[in-house]
């Protein structure tokens, strides 16, 4: 399973960088605009910084809805790092996008995913990940680790290389169970790969070891 960071913060991307357990990073306008990142230039800029950073791939999110829109803005972000995952909604006009940056060869994220029958449609058009959005499933009362497990039984079922990009993930349990399940790539923040390290026995045990190895010393 591939661990992803979903922010733009550069502080988080450093700090699950130097874990060892990261690779990817994935962004989109509103983790851009909490870290006050505007304008074309700063965030062309800011991508590029993300890129130093971490070794796999980055998604860039496009704002445009219209198929040339989407084009244009997608191969620009594709053109300024080799990293670049262009993300594209599953929007009618994205999903023409996507079949046609698949045809060019672009790496894209077809994001906004909650359903299996969108799921379905990103991977016949060719995209490279496909973003079911767990948590916002969850915050309206619906099962969004019953919609992973969907879309893997499908993938399954007709040998779609498309990855799944499980989204939106709050915790550590979203991504344990994703894991169980079969997510090919989990992106949460820092807090939900940070909380796998923790557990109380491991902190008492090891406050004993160091105890008793007072002896040796
Ligand atoms: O990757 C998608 C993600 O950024 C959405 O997460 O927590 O805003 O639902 P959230």
């Amino acid at each position: 399973m591939k661990f992803f960071i979903d922010t733009a913060n550069l502080i988080h991307i450093k700090e699950a960088q130097g874990l060892g357990v990261l690779d990817g990073v994935t962004t989109n306008p509103s983790l851009m605009a909490k870290e006050d990142i505007t304008g074309k230039d700063n965030i062309l800029q800011h991508y590029l910084d993300i890129c130093e950073i971490v070794d796999g791939d980055v998604s860039a999110e496009v704002v445009a809805t219209d198929f040339d829109g989407i084009v244009r803005e997608g191969e620009e972000l594709a053109k300024l790092h080799e990293q670049i995952v262009v993300k594209v909604p599953m929007i009618k006009e994205g999903l023409k996008a996507i079949k046609y940056f698949s045809d060019k060869g672009i790496k894209t994220n077809c994001t906004l995913i909650f359903s299996s029958g969108q799921a379905l449609l990103a991977a016949k058009a060719g995209a490279t990940y496909v973003s079911p959005f767990l948590g916002r499933l969850d915050d309206i009362s619906t099962d969004g680790l019953n919609l992973i497990a969907e879309i893997r039984l499908i993938y399954d079922n007709y040998k779609f290389e498309t990855e799944i990009l499980a989204a939106s993930i709050r915790h550590t349990m979203h991504v344990i169970n994703c894991a169980k399940l079969g997510a090919d790539v989990m992106t949460g923040p820092l807090s939900s790969i940070d909380g796998l390290l923790k557990h109380p026995l491991t902190e008492t045990g090891l406050s004993k070891f160091l105890e008793d190895a007072k002896s040796f010393m």
